[in-house]
């Protein structure tokens, strides 16, 4: 269905910002999503981006968690750098994850307990690189906003990066091409799948403030490899 997208014009409307983008595709994705869901597990609630109306309390119970496109500015404007997000939770728990690169034809699944696989093969943890000077940091400057340090910490990496899908971020932590990931504003269904994906692989997950991330509210993230995750909580997120 989305690649089928590429060779039409698209109907692109703006939320929040003139940034913040949804297309017809985006709503589709998610139809199709909850359309599965409703008519194999019709208990099941849904938390979609795009389904408003869907405005949850709890997470009491199973709920699934999706964003049918996750860099909606990157479908439209680079036809690639975008990923779909499908995470299940049961009493708030995450349980299972895929967030799958559409163009690069790339899908990380992870299931807690069980570990995490790329295209049905096991990843296995990262041996990771030594401190944050070897490695690769990703962050956006409203993250850097909040806690001025971390332009310290950008400098003293081996570098920044930002590919604009949070839930593609994740993955190149948690695949060992970054040390981490720190964003302002992420939404629950922009980090639900990929925090469990992420966790599998050994990755320490919460807000910048290092407090548990809750899925029912928008807030920062940091994701992280276990040392790199201390170094920066320890000397830059002050
Ligand atoms: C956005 C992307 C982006 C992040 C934004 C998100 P969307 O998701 O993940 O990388 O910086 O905060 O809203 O809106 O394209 O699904
Ligand atoms: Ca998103
Ligand atoms: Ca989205």
């Amino acid at each position: 269905m989305i690649e089928a997208s590429f060779a039409r014009d698209l109907l692109i409307e703006t939320k929040s910002n003139r940034n913040d983008l949804v297309t017809e595709v985006d709503q589709a994705v998610e139809a199709l999503f909850t359309r599965y869901v409703n008519k194999n597990f019709p208990e099941h609630r849904i938390f979609g981006e795009e389904n408003a109306a869907h405005k949850l309390t709890t997470l009491d119970g199973p709920v699934w968690i999706i964003d049918p496109i996750d860099g909606t500015l990157n479908f439209v404007e680079q036809k690639r750098n975008f990923a779909i997000s499908v995470a299940l939770y049961i009493e708030g728990v995450g349980e299972f994850g895929v967030v799958y690169d559409v163009e690069k034809d790339e899908l990380y699944s992870g299931e807690r307990g069980n570990g995490a696989y790329m295209n049905g093969e096991k990843l296995l943890q990262v041996e990771t690189k030594e401190g944050l000077a070897d490695n690769l940091l990703i962050a956006n400057v409203s993250a850097v906003k909040l806690y001025p340090k971390l332009a310290d910490a950008i400098e003293a990496s081996r570098g920044l990066r930002l590919y604009g899908a949070a839930s593609l971020e994740y993955m190149a932590v948690a695949a060992g091409r970054a040390g981490a990931y720190l964003s302002a504003n992420l939404a629950p269904w922009d980090v639900a799948a990929a925090k469990i994906i992420a966790e599998e692989l050994g990755c320490v997950v919460t807000r910048l403030s290092g407090e548990e991330i809750n899925m029912l509210e928008k807030g920062t993230s940091l994701v992280a490899m276990p040392h790199v995750y201390e170094e920066l909580r320890s000397t830059y997120l002050k």
